[in-house]
């Protein structure tokens, strides 16, 4: 079996981007294009894998760990990227896949098309993988023989106009016979429209040395390259596309698919039904027969079985509901562990808190966890009842099936079953607002 090895390339600004941030640390579905290419060809178990970036990109560098890091000195081109890999390859015999760090919707079928037709022939020296988009823009286009053979890969700055009306496109990614590769990117110069070393002169390289090169074609969505901002929506797009059929086909209901917006890592139980204008943030695992109603923001969040969350619900890294927990409408929870059965209803903030089993918060609670300097813990009992419009300031305790009278101000440790009422006396005088409106009413005739 021959081995594999991964290639890919991020060297590049993306200038075109217009952004202080390389381009492939941009994000699809809040992952970054490069980690979604890693996470792929993770599945290939490739011997090697390695990400070409430029000196400068420490935090390229921090994300792709524990890839293999080779450097570009400067950007000169996909060949010359491609070039700065070789020292990691020396000695490597088998089949190297280059990648574009944007370009990162590939599937892992394709990939593997890509391999077996590749080792079908000793010598295929290069296969690409191509494509037919609907409106072909600036890629690269495939040049083929009669017999289908790959001829060249001319860009479409160097392309007459008769080049440009070939539909079949340059997706990038090329699957290189490991024998071959540092001859065939050794031969590349840079004498074309851009001054560039163009990985894509490799074709017609290796058909003059009387090699072969091969295309496999791959759908227009998977191979969408991301070089502005347009172009990184209608990725999301896709991607989101791709997770919303994935959470139904596992047995969750999507009232208005559209509408509904995942992480790269969300994870749905069966049956969970999803109401319109769902976000969901990274680090999101949801139990079965959970209902999350419209409007609903959710990220580092663990939502136990038969949960009831929303509409307009805010639950932030750190909230960790229970099984049959119900969040209602307005509630913003951070740093907090729900535990079975507890209920926050309406219009509270519950931060840095436990809150136990059965407890029930009235609306309007806030635990005052914040002093301005530190941070500080709310634990409130199991089957404790909090009345509306209460605060808890932090560091506080409130026993087991204590109640707080609503509107407290609570500052002190609550025992269990004990009643907490912090309130002024009420005044009530008879007759006094009729007398009131009287006087107003002559003083203004
Ligand atoms: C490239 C192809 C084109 C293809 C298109 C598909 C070449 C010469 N052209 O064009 O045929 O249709 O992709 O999307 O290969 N990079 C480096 N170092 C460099 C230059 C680029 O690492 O010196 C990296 C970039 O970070 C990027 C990738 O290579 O991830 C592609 O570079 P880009 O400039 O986007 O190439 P395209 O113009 O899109
Ligand atoms: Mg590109």
């Amino acid at each position: 079996m021959t081995s594999i090895a991964t290639v890919i390339l991020g060297a590049g600004m993306g200038t075109r981007m217009k952004s202080a941030k390389p381009k492939v640390l941009h994000e699809i579905a809040g992952r970054p294009m490069v980690s979604h290419l890693l996470g792929t060809v993770a599945e290939l178990n490739a011997e090697k894998s390695i990400v070409v970036v430029a000196p400068s990109m420490q935090n390229v560098r921090d994300v792709v760990a524990p890839a293999t890091i080779a450097v570009q000195e400067e950007a000169l081109g996909t060949g010359h990227a491609v070039a700065a890999a070789l020292p990691e390859l020396d000695g490597f015999e088998g089949d190297v896949l280059v990648l574009y760090g944007d370009t990162p919707l590939m599937t892992l079928d394709t990939l593997q098309k890509m391999i077996d037709k590749r080792r079908e022939d000793d010598a295929t020296a290069v296969v690409v993988l191509g494509f037919e988009p609907d409106d072909p823009l600036e890629y690269g286009r495939l040049v083929t023989a009669e017999d289908g053979a790959l001829s060249a890969i001319v860009e479409y700055a160097d392309a007459d106009t008769a080049t440009r009306t070939i539909g079949l496109c340059n997706s990038g990614v090329m699957a290189i016979n490991g024998k071959y590769i540092a001859e065939l990117i050794g031969a590349v110069d840079n004498k074309n429209a851009k001054g560039e070393y163009y990985l894509t002169d490799i074709v017609e390289i290796a058909r003059n040395k009387g090699l072969k090169a091969q295309v496999v074609i791959g759908g227009e969505e998977e191979l969408l390259g991301v070089n502005n901002r347009e172009q990184l929506a209608e990725a999301e797009k896709i991607a989101q596309g791709r997770w919303r059929t994935a959470a139904m086909r596992e047995g969750a209901t999507l009232i208005d698919p559209d509408s509904v917006f995942f992480s790269h890592d969300t994870k749905l139980g069966r049956d969970v039904v999803v109401e319109p204008n769902v976000f969901f943030g990274p680090g999101v695992t949801v139990g079965d027969n959970v209902r999350i109603k419209a409007n609903s923001h959710i990220e580092g969040t663990t939502i136990g079985a038969g949960a009831q969350v929303g509409p307009f619900a805010r639950l932030r890294p750190g909230a960790d509901l229970g099984p049959n927990v119900k969040v209602g409408n307005f509630v913003e929870l951070k740093k907090a562990t729900l535990e079975d059965g507890a209920k926050v209803s309406h219009l509270s903030y519950i931060g840095d808190a436990r809150v136990g089993a059965e407890a029930n918060i009235g609306a309007g609670t806030i635990t005052c966890n914040y002093d301005g300097y530190d941070k500080a813990k709310t634990d409130i009992g199991a089957g404790a009842f909090v009345g509306s419009n209460t605060s808890l300031v932090a560091p506080v305790k409130i026993g087991d099936g204590a109640i707080i009278g609503a509107g407290s101000t609570v500052t002190r440790e609550v025992e269990a079953d004990a009643l907490m009422v912090e309130r002024a006396e009420e005044i009530q005088k008879s007759g006094w607002a009729a007398r009131f409106r009287k006087m107003k009413a002559k003083l203004n005739k």
